[in-house]
C-alpha cells in the first residue's frame, strides 16, 4: 500500500543502525514503488566531512545488500544532507531550510544514544520545526533505568502527544513475530491450549554469534539486559502471553500488553541470584574461528553482562505456575531465536512398555530466525505390523517453503507505519516504564549479590549456572540440532 508523500529526517544518520537498517529499508522500500514521488530522506549528520562521505557510504552498504544499480541513484536522489549537531541549537536552522514549508508529513527518527532524545525534542520545536502532524521516533533502549525513561517520556509529553511518539522496537517488526497474534488468535487449535490447563513451560532463547562489533562504547555500558531483555525479550514475552484483544488496533493490543508486564512477578533482593544468571564471554570458538572474550575486545576487564537467562513467571489466572525461561546472550554456539512451548504430557499412556521410552509432551516451536516458521512435535506410530512403536515427529512449516513473498526487514514495515500513522507495533510508554519497573530490581540486585559475571566460552550455549536454573525444575533447554 502506498504511504501519503513524507519527509523523514534521521538524526544519527551516520550510525551504524541507520547505515545498516534504516537506508537499506527505506531504498528497498523505494524500489517496491512504495514511496511517493516527492519523499524525502533528511540524513543529519555533525561531521562536515560526513556531507560528502555519508551517500557514497549508504550507496556502497546498498550495493552490498545486493540492490541493483540503477536502484540506487534513485534512492539517494532522495536525500538531503543536513549539516547540525543535535545539541546546539541555532544550528536547527539549517535542518529549517532544508524543510521548507512542505505539508508532508514530518518524521523525525532520532537513531542516537537516549541522553540525546531530550535536547532534539526540545530543540525541534524551539525552532518551530514541528507540524501538527509531526511524529518523533525513538530507538530503544529508552533509557537506561525507570528514572531516566521517565524523564524522557515526560519531557517528550510535553513536546508531541502519545499518539505521535513512536517508540520502537524492531523485534516487533519481524515477521514471526507478528504471526504470533494470528497463530493465537487465528487458530482455535493453540488458543484453546494456551494457558497452564495445558502448558508446561515456554523457553524463549535469542542466541547471537556476534560480539561487541563496533559499539563498545555503548554496549559496555549498558550491558544485555538493558540493550536486550528489558526490550526484546520481554516484547516477545508479552506477546506470547497477552489476553486476546477486542481488535487488531494499538490501543487494544498496547492495553493487554500493559496487563501481562503489570502481572510479572517481581525478583527482588536474594531471588535475583535465585531465578537469574548473568554472564560474560571468554574466549572460544565459533564455526571453526577463535574468537576473543569479552574483556579482550573491549581492551580491559569489566563486569559488563553479555548473556543473560531468568526464570520467570507471570501471576494471572491463565498462567499462574509455568514458567518461562528466558535466555539470550552475545557469543553463543548459534544466531538462534526461538520460542518452544512444551505442553503437558498425556496423563495416562494406554501403550504398553517397549512402545517408546517415553511419551514425549508436544511441544511447539516458533522459530524466530533463522529459517523462520513454525514446528510442532508430535508422537507418531512408526509404520509396519510388527510391534507398536511410537516415535516423536515434526510437522514443519517454513516461511521459505510455504510463501513466494519475500520477508520484508523489520525496518522496513516499522518505518511505513510511522509514516502511515499506525502504532500497534510500537510500544506505549506505560509498557516502557513497567519493563523497566520489573528489570531495574534485577540489574539492583545483581550488584549485591552476583557482581561479577559468570564466565562461558564463547561458542557455548552460556554458563553452566544457565543450564542448572532450568535442569534445578526437571526441564532442560531445548537447543537447535
Ligand atoms: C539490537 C541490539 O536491538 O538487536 C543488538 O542492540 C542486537 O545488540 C540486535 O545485536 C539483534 O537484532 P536481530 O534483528 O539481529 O536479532
Amino acid at each position: 500500500t502506498p504511504v501519503p508523500p513524507f519527509d523523514l529526517v534521521i538524526f544519527g544518520a551516520g550510525g551504524d543502525l541507520a547505515l545498516r537498517k534504516l537506508f537499506p529499508a527505506l531504498a528497498q522500500r523505494n524500489r517496491e514503488g512504495v514511496l511517493p514521488g516527492e519523499s524525502r530522506v533528511l540524513a543529519v549528520v555533525r561531521k562536515e566531512e560526513d556531507v560528502e562521505g555519508l551517500p557514497k557510504q549508504i550507496a556502497q552498504r546498498l550495493h552490498e545488500d545486493g540492490i541493483p544499480k540503477d536502484q540506487i541513484e534513485p534512492f539517494l536522489r532522495r536525500l538531503t544532507m543536513v549539516l547540525l549537531d543535535a545539541v546546539k541549537p541555532e544550528t536547527y536552522k539549517a535542518l529549517k531550510t532544508a524543510l521548507g514549508d512542505s505539508d508532508r508529513v514530518r518524521s523525525f527518527y532520532l537513531s542516537t544514544p537516549p541522553d540525546l532524545f531530550i535536547p532534539i525534542c526540545e530543540n525541534l520545536a524551539g525552532a518551530d520545526i514541528l507540524t501538527p502532524t509531526s511524529r518523533v521516533i525513538l530507538e530503544k533502549p529508552l533509557g537506561r533505568d525507570l528514572a531516566s525513561a521517565r524523564q524522557i517520556n515526560d519531557a517528550v509529553a510535553r513536546i508531541l502527544p502519545e499518539s505521535r511518539t513512536y517508540r520502537i522496537d524492531h523485534y516487533l517488526g519481524k515477521e514471526t513475530v507478528q504471526n504470533l497474534l494470528v497463530l493465537r488468535f487465528a487458530n482455535t487449535l493453540f488458543e484453546r491450549s494456551w494457558s497452564s490447563r495445558d502448558i508446561d513451560h515456554v523457553q524463549i532463547t535469542v542466541a547471537e554469534t556476534v560480539g561487541l562489533e563496533q559499539r563498545a562504547g555503548y554496549y559496555d555500558k549498558a550491558g544485555h539486559m538493558r540493550d536486550m531483555v528489558q526490550n526484546h525479550l520481554m516484547q516477545l514475552l508479552t506477546l506470547f502471553a497477552i489476553e486476546p484483544p477486542n481488535m487488531l488496533e494499538a490501543g487494544a493490543v498496547r492495553d493487554e500488553k500493559i496487563k501481562v508486564l503489570k502481572a510479572l512477578r517481581p525478583i527482588v533482593g536474594p531471588d535475583v541470584q535465585r531465578y537469574t544468571v548473568r554472564g560474560q564471554y571468554g574466549p572460544g570458538q565459533i564455526d571453526g574461528q577463535r574468537v576473543r572474550g569479552y574483556a579482550e575486545e573491549l581492551g580491559h576487564g569489566s563486569n559488563t553482562e553479555t548473556f543473560v537467562a531468568i526464570r520467570c513467571e507471570l501471576d494471572s489466572w491463565r498462567w499462574a505456575g509455568v514458567p518461562i525461561y528466558l535466555r539470550t546472550g552475545k557469543r553463543m554456539a548459534q544466531r538462534y531465536s526461538e520460542i518452544v512451548v512444551t505442553f503437558k504430557p498425556v496423563p495416562h499412556s494406554i501403550f504398553g512398555n517397549g512402545t517408546c521410552d517415553r511419551l514425549d509432551a508436544n511441544r511447539l516451536f516458533i522459530r524466530l530466525q533463522p529459517n523462520d516458521g513454525v514446528q510442532l512435535q508430535l508422537m507418531m506410530k512408526v509404520p509396519g505390523s510388527g510391534r507398536l512403536k511410537i516415535v516423536p515427529r515434526q510437522l514443519d512449516l517454513r516461511y521459505s517453503t510455504a510463501f513466494d513473498e519475500r520477508t520484508p526487514d523489520a525496518y522496513e514495515r516499522l518505518l511505513t507505519d510511522v509514516i502511515r500513522g499506525d502504532q500497534t507495533l510500537f510500544m506505549h510508554r506505560d509498557e516502557v516504564e513497567q519493563a523497566w519497573a520489573w528489570v531495574d530490581p534485577i540489574i539492583a540486585g545483581w550488584q549485591d549479590y552476583t557482581p561479577h559475571p559468570h564466565r562461558y566460552a564463547a561458542g557455548s550455549w552460556g554458563p553452566s549456572q544457565a543450564i542448572g536454573l532450568i535442569e534445578r525444575d526437571a526441564r532442560s533447554w531445548a537447543d537447535p540440532d
